[in-house]
């Protein structure tokens, strides 16, 4: 049922867009664009950075920043990868996505962070769904079994970082737990699908359960932290810390709640999981700050009245208020799955599609041979900590990817629809 809606609905859009606002259709093919660039840029990322090891993450000082296997981000470029070699078929890519992929092994013992789906599922997750070779799977198990090692039943989650204090270094944390966290359990729901042990696919749910609990307001805006007490499990306070003040919502945490929601309700058919998915993004699509090209503010109350940072916010830094494509690519990916479960998925197509054209014109999508071989520019990692604020991300480009993939095959089951419609 969900697949026959998920082909209709691009189809619904078509019929639409040939009927009525045609600005829709203003990029001539944002997926064969964004690839081309894709390639350009990966293709000389790799050229200057042949060795695994060091992996991009953004740009500082105007040069390329890159990690060693002491952050939560070195899963995407191999991801980034894997994307293009599934759109291309090309082995040399293939290749490359393995030497990078590989290079992640030692992190599946990782269990002093809860980032191991960001870390393996983004990189061995698409090695697998790709290569189908079992060494990869049993990675991954291994991974989620690190990551189940941080849940705890009392709080009902799993606590996302160790820091006892704030970046501030005033607010004392306990039990942390990131909305971020929710993308953590495709891996968890996947150990389960290929060993037959129902604990992981537990855990993933009863995480997903309490965040939904306690991570949102009546209007399903996010709140970034949630402190937990682990000997009762009650909410200590509820907070930010990538944000703009702990009422606010941060762009990018509400992009990873409404794709979180959205890939659990997939994998458990939980009623309340798809609730959660769609107002959380009614809630983006609605606001009244959203700009008109859909990219969000990196916050979407930074520098609003009735806001109050308890970081040295100085507004004449910014007299644009920063951008973050990186949440638009989030964002976008998760509304083209969305759009699929839904009735009214022609809205989440659409709005998909006019990010997917924003992020591919020149104003997102970089030139190839400059920044610093990323594909997109305008993202902001914490302005708080006055980290990466209009800078290309890697996961960024990792999710402009995935939702180009997911815009190619929604189209593609529709011109199919549309074909054998026609006698
Ligand atoms: N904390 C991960 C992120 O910046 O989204």
């Amino acid at each position: 049922m969900n697949a026959i809606r998920y082909a209709l609905t691009p189809l619904l859009c078509l019929f639409l867009l040939s009927c009525g606002d045609r600005r829709e259709v203003a990029c001539a093919d944002p997926v064969a664009i964004g690839f081309r660039t894709a390639e350009a840029q990966l293709s000389a990322q790799l050229r200057t950075n042949p060795v695994p090891g060091a992996y991009p993450r953004t740009v500082k000082d105007n040069r390329l920043y890159v990690t060693t296997l002491n952050d939560w981000t070195e899963g995407f470029f191999p991801g980034c990868l894997w994307y293009v070699y599934e759109y291309t078929g090309g082995e040399e890519w293939k290749q490359a996505a393995i030497r990078w992929t590989e290079a992640l092994e030692p992190l599946k013992k990782l269990t002093h962070h809860h980032a191991l789906g960001f870390l393996m599922y983004c990189s061995f997750g698409n090695a697998y769904r790709l290569t189908g070779d079992a060494r990869y799977k049993a990675i991954l198990v291994e991974s989620a079994r690190s990551l189940c090692t941080r849940f705890n039943e009392r709080t009902g989650c799993i606590e996302s970082w160790n820091y006892r204090r704030s970046w501030n270094g005033r607010d004392e944390w306990f039990y942390p737990v990131i909305i971020d966290n929710l993308m953590n359990l495709e891996l968890l729901y996947f150990a389960t699908r290929v060993t037959g042990d129902s604990l992981y696919a537990r855990v993933a749910t009863t995480h997903a359960l309490t965040t939904a609990r306690h991570h949102f307001r009546p209007d399903y805006s996010s709140y970034h932290v949630v402190d937990y007490d682990e000997r009762t499990g009650s909410v200590l306070h509820r907070g930010t810390c990538q944000g703009y003040a702990d009422n606010s919502t941060w762009a990018r945490g509400q992009a990873w709640a409404i794709y979180g929601y959205t890939m659990a309700y997939r994998e458990t058919g939980i009623p309340q999981f798809l609730s959660v998915a769609v107002r959380a993004a009614d809630f983006w699509l609605n606001h009244p700050r959203l700009p008109a090209d859909g990219i969000p503010y990196w916050d979407f109350n930074a520098g609003q009245e009735g806001y109050a940072p308890d970081w040295n916010y100085a507004p004449q830094r910014f007299p644009a208020v920063p951008r973050d494509a990186s949440a638009a690519a989030i964002a976008a990916s998760a509304f083209l799955e969305l759009s699929g479960y839904v009735e009214d998925g022609g809205r989440y197509w659409m709005a998909a599609g006019h990010i997917l054209n924003s992020l591919t014109s020149a104003e997102y999508l970089a030139q190839p041979g400059t920044n610093c071989h990323f594909i997109l520019k305008h993202c902001v990692g914490s302005i708080p900590h006055g980290n990466e604020i209009d800078v290309p991300l890697v996961y960024a480009d990792y999710y402009y990817l995935e939702a180009l993939l997911r815009y190619k095959a929604g189209q593609e089951s529709a011109h199919k629809q549309l074909a054998s419609s026609s006698y």
